[in-house]
């Protein structure tokens, strides 16, 4: 007896919707790209109740006429491939024609369209997969698509819908994208009968960034840096170091114009960025890639949310170093804001300035024991001329008057009495203006836009961790030999690999050496670590290794060694540190790579701007 049999059409595309209509924000997904390939100007959203009850899509494209609009309810039915040959390059954001179907098999949905030059336009009704009206109608040209009661013929699938207040997030998001993904084109959405916002078409990117995130996320993006390969075109926003989120939700990432996820990019980004990251925090992204639509397969999954590509290393290294130059150029931007003196007001006289002295007196400690004014020490007060001016009193201790910044003179070495004089060119010559240390922990520093925290600790740890990276790509890291060298077995696999990659082991300070079949030799491990049991330490490497694949993460891996050992080098919070080492310890940074956080992600510094202090001190509202 004849076991198989064809299933009736409808229940044929209830199958495929099971695929390509996932929840309510995929049908939102499927009509919003039909209305960009129609070429739509602008797209006009409604829903209810998260999508569930009413999604509709109003559209100004191309419309369609009556045969084409029947048509495209038919499975398999597209205008955009013709030949197997089509589908290597596609250009369309759909491709498959099974969207329109699939939707209409599993809601009540109107279809109204009207091609723009044409008298009358064409509504059809289509209930459960059924058409069961076909009429003149359409007012506006272009097409309209309603899709209520999503799943009524299917309460399987309805049970797995999650809340309306979820759909209608993932509605948004699903918007979102769209509409940064196509910035020229005006969107819409209006949800329970309220307009959640309306997007005019944007000249630029940055534009629809301001209008759907508002300006302050923009101040904290930064263009990204293109050239990395003429292959693959990088564009768009990534965040400064220092922002970050909880979720994925602002890593928004498109491949020709398509919102894809890709385990692929998220890790390019995250290696990118690397110790600029905290652990368990995702970075924001605006990230365009154009490539040649023949290196990309779109066709890979169902619902059109990943592709694959066809030299995946080369887009991984292109993404990798673009995000690093980005953030370096960002670097130099900021070092820049660093290095501009102070524009001091000619008018500003010191007499003119409010004396505002906390304490009548400062003293002023010899070079050698030198502190720099520790703000729960006695603190002096303001001169605005640039210099600090100092009177000796009789004890022979240096005081000083309205030291608003310390000049960055030496005391004669001959350890003689030391007097701070004014000293105009030097002051005008320094580079950052340092206040002070709060809590022996903040340094205190002064810039144009106003103040600059830097947390000391993440400071030094930043510099330590640059140091060793620098040594370790140069001549190998260091290697402290060990006591008693140790022998450990591994299973064949793994002695395979180290046997692979001994030499990479030895750049990163290990050394380490065959012993027989299975067993390995080490008799030193770099010199900044401190590890109790080696043998220990090498399988968690080997494990580390392995699962970073290629010789240019293991490297990352060194770094991420070196990080996690320089938190134990680095001064601590509640370190004194003299003016000098204070002074040295912020030159150093703003030397760094990336000066503004330390090898964990922590920021290292915090600028708090005039604009905010007045705000706090109700000078500007
Ligand atoms: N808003 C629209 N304006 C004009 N034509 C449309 C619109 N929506 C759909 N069409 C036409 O209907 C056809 C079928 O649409 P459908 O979404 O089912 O398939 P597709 O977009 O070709 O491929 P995919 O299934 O990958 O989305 C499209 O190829 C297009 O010609
Ligand atoms: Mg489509």
């Amino acid at each position: 007896m004849s076991l198989i049999r064809l299933l009736p059409e409808t229940v044929a595309s209830q199958v495929a919707a099971g695929e390509v209509v996932e929840r309510p924000a995929s049908v939102v997904k499927e009509l919003v790209e039909n209305s960009l390939d129609a070429g739509a100007r602008r797209v006009d959203l409604m829903i209810r109740r998260g999508g569930i009850s009413l999604v509709r899509v109003i559209d100004d494209g191309c419309g369609m006429d009556r045969d084409d609009a029947l048509l495209s309810l038919e499975r398999h039915a597209t205008s955009k491939i013709r030949s197997a040959a089509d589908l290597q390059a596609i250009a369309t954001l759909g491709f498959r024609g099974e969207a329109l179907p699939s939707i209409a098999s599993v809601s009540r949905f109107r279809l109204t369209t009207r091609e723009t030059r044409a008298m009358t336009g064409t509504e059809i009704i289509v209930n459960g997969g059924k058409i069961e009206v076909v009429r003149d109608g359409g007012d506006a040209p272009g097409t309209q698509v309603e899709v209520r009661s999503l799943f009524y013929n299917l309460p399987a699938r309805r049970k797995f819908l999650r809340s309306e207040n979820t759909e209608s997030r993932n509605i948004e998001h699903q918007i979102h994208l769209q509409a940064i993904g196509h910035y020229e084109i005006g969107f819409s959405l209006m949800r329970d009968d309220r307009m959640l916002f309306q997007l005019p078409a944007a000249a630029t990117l940055t534009d629809r960034i301001r209008d759907l995130y508002g300006a302050e996320l923009l101040q904290r993006l930064v263009e990204l840096a293109d050239g990395a390969s003429p292959k693959i075109r990088i564009s768009g926003f990534i965040g400064q170091v220092g922002l970050s989120r909880q979720t994925r939700s602002q890593q928004l990432v498109f491949v020709n114009g398509r919102a894809i996820e890709s385990s692929l990019i998220t890790a390019a980004v995250r290696e990118g960025y690397h110790t600029a990251l905290m652990k368990g925090q995702y970075p924001v992204t605006f990230l365009f890639l154009q490539l040649d639509p023949a290196a990309v397969d779109v066709n890979v999954h169902p619902a059109k949310r990943e592709v694959r590509f066809h030299d995946p290393n080369a887009v991984r290294e292109a993404i990798v170093r673009c995000i690093q130059q980005t953030l370096e150029t960002a670097r130099a931007g900021w070092q820049e804001k660093f290095r501009a003196p102070i524009q001091l007001s000619a008018t500003l006289s010191p007499k003119a300035a409010p004396n505002l002295m906390l304490r009548s007196e400062v003293s002023v400690p010899t070079e050698t024991d030198r502190d720099l004014p520790h703000l729960d020490t006695p603190v002096a007060g303001a001169d605005l001329s640039g210099a600090a001016s100092a009177k000796v009193d009789n004890s022979g201790r240096g005081v000083v008057e309205q030291a608003y910044r310390l000049p960055s003179m030496r005391a004669d070495s001959a350890g003689a009495v030391p007097v701070i004089q004014s000293q105009p060119t030097k002051a005008a010559q320094q580079q950052f203006q340092i206040i002070g240390v709060l809590n022996k922990l903040y340094v205190l520093m002064e810039n144009t836009d106003g103040l600059v925290l830097v947390d000391q600790h993440a400071a030094h740890e930043r510099i330590l961790f640059e140091e060793l990276r620098c040594r370790m790509e140069e001549q190998g890291v260091p290697t402290q030999k060990l006591l008693l060298p140790q022998t450990f077995d591994l299973p064949p696999r793994d002695a395979d690999w180290i046997e692979r990659n001994l030499s990479i082991l030895q750049k990163m300070g290990i050394a380490i050496e065959s012993f027989g079949p299975g067993t390995f030799k080490i008799d030193g491990l770099p010199s900044f670590l401190d590890v109790s049991d080696p043998a220990q330490f090498m399988r968690k490497v080997i494990d580390d290794l392995k699962s970073a694949g290629n010789s240019a993460s293991a490297i990352r891996l060194g770094e991420e060694m070196i990080a996690k050992s320089v938190c134990r080098h680095a001064v601590k919070a509640n370190d004194p540190l003299r003016y000098p080492e204070v002074e040295k310890l912020i030159r150093d940074l703003l030397d760094c790579d990336l000066p503004y956080c330390c090898p964990h992600g922590r920021p290292t510094m915090i600028q708090i701007s005039l604009a905010e202090l007045e705000k706090k001190f109700g000078r500007k509202v």
